[in-house]
């Protein structure tokens, strides 16, 4: 098994793409193209081989504003709210402080998948971990940040993150929770 890791405009294998589609946009009907996102190449990126086949990506990017994206299969990703300039935030510190302040640099994780087959192996912990190490690493990340569909929670919970606000539908793709952690 190799984890490997690339830096924001390193070169990534056809393959890596091809997992993301299989395992996230073919099961929504989404066309071929839409696994890809626009700011790929700002996004640092980590994968497991398993022998010479890819079984497991994801990708960690800086985010800039407050989060809200529009993707290619057409669906919106409403607002990170706790990253919005000026807002009360609901999120406090070890002392019951709010920690609003102190949340970036911070990074959003997405597009993360394990191929059916190798599911519950704890392929994509290594991947997540690894995102969040070299986010750290690189970019001084302090928060992450990210849109979890329902099914996956429960992953990103035994990863750290915690659930936040209520639950919202995401144009073409289902109901999602945001999720946040402290790096
Ligand atoms: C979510 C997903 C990426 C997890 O990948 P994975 O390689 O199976 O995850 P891991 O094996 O590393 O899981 C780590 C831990 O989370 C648990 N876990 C993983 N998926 C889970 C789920 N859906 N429900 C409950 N627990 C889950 C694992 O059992 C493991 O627990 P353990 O440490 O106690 O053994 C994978 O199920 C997937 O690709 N799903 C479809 C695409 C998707 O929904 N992506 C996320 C979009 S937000």
């Amino acid at each position: 098994m190799n984890l490997i890791v690339t830096l924001p405009g390193e070169a990534l294998p056809q393959e890596y793409f091809d997992v993301r589609f299989e395992v996230l946009r073919k099961p929504l009907g989404s066309p071929r193209g839409s696994e890809l996102l626009n700011d790929d190449d700002k996004a640092i990126h980590a994968y497991i081989a398993h022998g010479d086949k890819i079984i497991s990506v994801g990708r960690v990017a800086l985010i800039a504003g407050d989060g809200s994206v529009k993707d290619p299969v057409g669906s919106n990703c409403p607002a990170f709210e706790p990253l919005r300039e000026g807002i009360k935030t609901v999120l406090t510190d070890d002392k019951g402080e709010p920690f609003a302040s102190r949340l970036r640099p911070a990074i959003q994780v997405r597009q993360m998948g394990t191929l059916p087959k190798f599911q519950g192996k704890g392929y994509a912990a290594k991947v997540l971990a690894a995102l969040e190490e070299s986010a750290k690493q690189n970019w001084n990340a302090r928060t992450g940040w990210l849109q979890a569909r329902l099914a996956a929670i429960s992953f990103y919970e035994k990863c750290g993150w915690t659930a936040y606000g209520e639950e919202y539908d995401v144009n073409k793709v289902g109901p999602h929770r945001s999720m946040w952690k402290k790096l």
